[in-house]
């Protein structure tokens, strides 16, 4: 991804290795500071996907690719270290895609550092896929709405749902998109925004509550990303996406959701089956630290949603765009 600094502008990955470290963004920085974190000890590697230094479906496998790596490199046995590396977050399904294929990799006899290598610029190439394939649906002068951060931050680099719009602006198409700040971790605002400012790309933040003043008047395509993607179609993604699902059904705008094959669960043949995060009562109940809610008011802070696949009106993978219900195998 471009980032600019006061030296000019630099390409970077959000996670990557290094001279037998783990090296990513620390995503709970920005937008103020781009500060690089590293790690040799797979457990802080763990910790790190846990504590939301690097979050996005895409990213949380790559770094959990990373983890399990390190684990190996140290001579862990593959089995523990894979079981703790998965507790990190439930919701992702890369999480566990990015794990097996190690330990599978591995298994064939892979060097643990190069297999994560190898997994890390697949995922990047599958994220430069689909922004060619999604970028075909963005039209010269087209606003684009997008909810909570599926950027090169949340994948390694490219993005899911922000692939097409930078391979479209790349190619010369004018855009504008609607950043929904995304309550209350504030992905929208403070990834989204800041990759959008990076690519130069013009955009604006809006409340999550303005989706439907706007999806009301003059928004061309929604385009999200997904945590797990159930085999009917139904998908989880950051709380506040199947509101957006629904106004967009309801204005007649077009529902497409951006996402590796890393995302699909096979196992999980509809929307009930995929594991929702809830997370601390703080992330709602205070702001910057500080709380603003009563005493006494309790909060309730589920991290994602699920859309039900009737929904969508395509998902654009690595492998081309298909409709709900005729999902890449
Ligand atoms: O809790 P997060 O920030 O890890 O949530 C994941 C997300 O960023 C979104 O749900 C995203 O749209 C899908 S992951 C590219």
């Amino acid at each position: 991804m471009k980032v600019r600094t006061e030296s000019g502008t630099q390409e970077l990955r959000a996670v990557w290795f290094e001279n037998g470290h783990l090296r990513l963004i620390d995503q709970r920085r920005l937008p103020q500071t781009l500060s690089i974190v590293e790690t040799a000890d797979w457990r802080r590697a763990t910790e790190m996907i846990r504590d939301m230094t690097v979050r996005g479906a895409p990213a949380i496998g790559i770094t959990a690719a990373y983890a399990m790596a390190l684990a190996l490199r140290a001579g862990e046995d593959a089995a523990t270290a894979a079981t703790y590396v998965k507790s990190a977050r439930p919701t992702a399904y890369d999480l566990f895609y990015a794990v097996d294929r190690i330990v599978a990799a591995c298994a064939a006899g892979a060097d643990p550092a190069a297999a994560a290598n190898a997994y890390a610029d697949e995922i990047v190439e599958k994220c430069r896929a689909i922004g060619l394939h999604g970028a075909r649906l963005i039209t010269d002068g087209m606003k684009v709405m997008t909810h909570c951060n599926a950027g090169a931050l949340a994948t390694g680099d490219w993005g899911t749902a922000l692939a097409p719009l930078r391979v479209a602006h790349d190619e010369g198409r004018r855009l504008f998109v609607y950043v929904s700040e995304t309550r209350p971790r504030l992905q929208g605002m403070q990834l989204t925004a800041w990759e959008l400012v990076q690519e130069g790309i013009d955009h604006a933040i809006i409340p999550d509550g303005a989706s439907a003043r706007y999806l009301s008047d003059g928004v061309g395509l929604v385009i999200t990303g997904a945590d797990r993607i159930a085999a009917n179609g139904d998908f989880a993604n950051k709380i506040g996406t199947l509101d957006k699902a629904i106004l967009a059904r309801h204005f007649g705008v077009p529902f497409y959701v951006a996402a590796p094959v890393s995302t699909f669960d096979p196992n999980a043949a509809n929307g009930q089956a995929i594991p929702i995060e809830y997370r601390a009562e703080e992330e709602v109940t205070c702001l910057a630290g500080q709380r603003l809610a009563p005493t006494g008011s309790r909060a309730l802070n589920p991290s994602f949603d699920v859309t039900p696949g009737e929904l969508v009106t395509g998902f654009i993978t690595e492998r081309g765009i298909f409709p709900p219900g005729h999902l890449p195998a």
